[in-house]
């Protein structure tokens, strides 16, 4: 098994697109290369330390949601296996192998799908302040981390870099999308949600809320891109101990937030060092995130 953390890449071989928080996307022509590093955000900044085969959890997991949800709605995802994909020199095959993915370039749609289970984050803070959320009025009285009676499609446009994403409710997407398409947004991410949940609750995970990104193909089609229903794009809460009322624990990255709480950091960049004994228990709760929801042994 090997655990070597892959922080940052650098590759010259192929042309750097993006580089987010967590993944370094390169530009293979018609296809995109997703590199899941094993970078780790807390409080919106990435930490001086990686987290050992998170990337490996992150590319796994998407890959599975792709292929479990694929009856509902087709995907970007290409290939899993780099080895030998035209354009992709085998050096990188080699190192990525289980952190990356190939996929269909798309358009991405202007809009971030988010869907809600449950009453939390900035969910919460709207409906403390409002009443309702992304323009959908809610019953008085509800505790934070409630389940919501039926899942919520609540949208929200894609901030620039940092600026933070704004919510809109569903008259903004019409405008945006035009209504057929901003339709079959909403009721495909809420379809792919209630599958994944469902699936997720039986497995100990509570799906909490998830965010989706969908594309046009090249043939004008709708298809799921960037991750799915990861840890970075969701929220993830252990079903044993769920109790509405306030926070709750997070099923990845509670280690890393209860040790940066008890020294107290501003919040601001550069963030602190981790201890190791944190680093590993956190590698070991993403890696029991995948094997719980898929049932598959990790390949490293
Ligand atoms: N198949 C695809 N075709 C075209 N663009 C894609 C595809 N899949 C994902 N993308 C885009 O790639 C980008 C991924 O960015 P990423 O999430 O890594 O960083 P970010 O959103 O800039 O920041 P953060 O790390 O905070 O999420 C998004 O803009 C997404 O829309
Ligand atoms: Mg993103």
């Amino acid at each position: 098994m090997t655990t070597t953390v892959l922080l940052n890449t650098e590759f010259k071989e192929v042309p750097l697109l993006h580089r987010g928080k967590v993944r370094d996307i390169y530009d293979l022509g018609g296809h995109l290369l997703i590199v899941a590093t094993d970078r780790i955000s807390a409080f919106d900044v990435v930490l001086p330390n990686g987290i050992p085969l998170k990337g490996q959890v992150l590319n796994q997991l998407s890959a599975f949601w792709f292929l479990t949800l694929q009856e509902v709605v087709d995907h970007h995802l290409v290939a899993v296996k780099l080895e030998g994909f035209p354009g992709l020199p085998p050096v990188l095959a080699n190192k990525l192998a289980g952190r990356a993915m190939i996929v269909k370039k798309a358009k991405p749609l202007p809009v971030e799908c988010i869907v809600r289970g449950y009453l939390s984050g900035s969910g919460w803070n709207e409906y403390q302040e409002k009443g309702s959320i992304s323009g959908i009025d809610l019953p008085a009285g509800l505790l934070e981390s409630a389940k919501l009676d039926a899942p919520l499609f609540t949208p929200s446009t894609k901030a620039e870099v940092g600026a933070h994403d704004e919510t809109i409710d569903f008259s903004t997407v019409v405008e945006k999308l035009g209504t057929k398409l901003a339709e079959e947004v909403r009721s495909v991410s809420l379809k792919i949600y209630q599958r994944a949940n469902s699936l997720a609750e039986k497995r100990g995970i509570i799906i909490a809320d998830t965010k989706f990104e969908f594309g046009l193909d090249e043939e004008g089609r709708l298809i799921l891109i960037d991750e799915a229903l990861t840890p970075d794009s969701s929220r993830f809460w252990p079903r044993d101990g769920y109790v509405p009322g306030g926070p709750q624990k997070s099923f990845d990255k509670q280690f890393v937030r209860d040790y940066l709480l008890s020294i107290r950091w501003d919040k601001k960049p550069p963030a602190p060092a981790l201890p190791e004994e944190v680093i590993r228990k956190t590698s070991e709760k993403y890696v029991e995130a995948y094997t719980r929801l898929t049932g598959k042994v990790l390949e490293t």
